[in-house]
């Protein structure tokens, strides 16, 4: 398999779709939960986390072919492939806020705003532990 060829595209794909059904399936558990559907809830979780499991397999085959998708093989790599999500992520939310504003739509992009900090605060966090773990590569 080549990581530029259909097969590793679709592994690539067939990733964002269980990452969205896992999330998908988190969201609905907690409405049953509201709904007094606890039954229902518990099995919910069960999916997403089958979801989950999918999504792992998709990245394992990813790593076979280097795909970034999967990281970087050791920690200090995923750390930093984690960072650069983590911040484009931030721009993305600056951005759909400023458009949110644009459209006159408050409260989404006080929502953005607040992802946007999030992110941001996640950034700080991976660059702390990937001085913690550059530091410990060097001991
Ligand atoms: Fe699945």
């Amino acid at each position: 398999m080549h990581s530029d060829g259909p097969t590793a595209a679709n592994l690539r794909e067939a990733f964002a779709r269980e990452a969205q059904s896992a999330l998908r399936s988190l969201y609905f558990a907690r409405r049953a939960d509201v709904e007094g559907r606890a039954d229902v809830a518990s099995l919910l979780r069960a999916i997403a986390e089958g979801e989950g499991g999918h999504g792992f397999g998709h990245l394992e085959f990813l790593e076979e072919v280097g795909d970034p998708l999967a990281g970087s093989g050791d920690t200090r790599g995923n750390l930093e492939s984690a960072l650069v999500e983590t911040e484009a992520n931030a721009e993305a939310y600056a951005g759909y806020a400023a458009e949110a504003t644009r459209e006159k739509l408050p409260d989404a992009a006080d929502w953005f705003s607040t992802v946007a900090a999030a992110e941001h605060a996640h950034a700080a966090q991976l660059r702390r532990l990937l001085r913690s773990v550059e530091e410990d590569a060097r001991q």
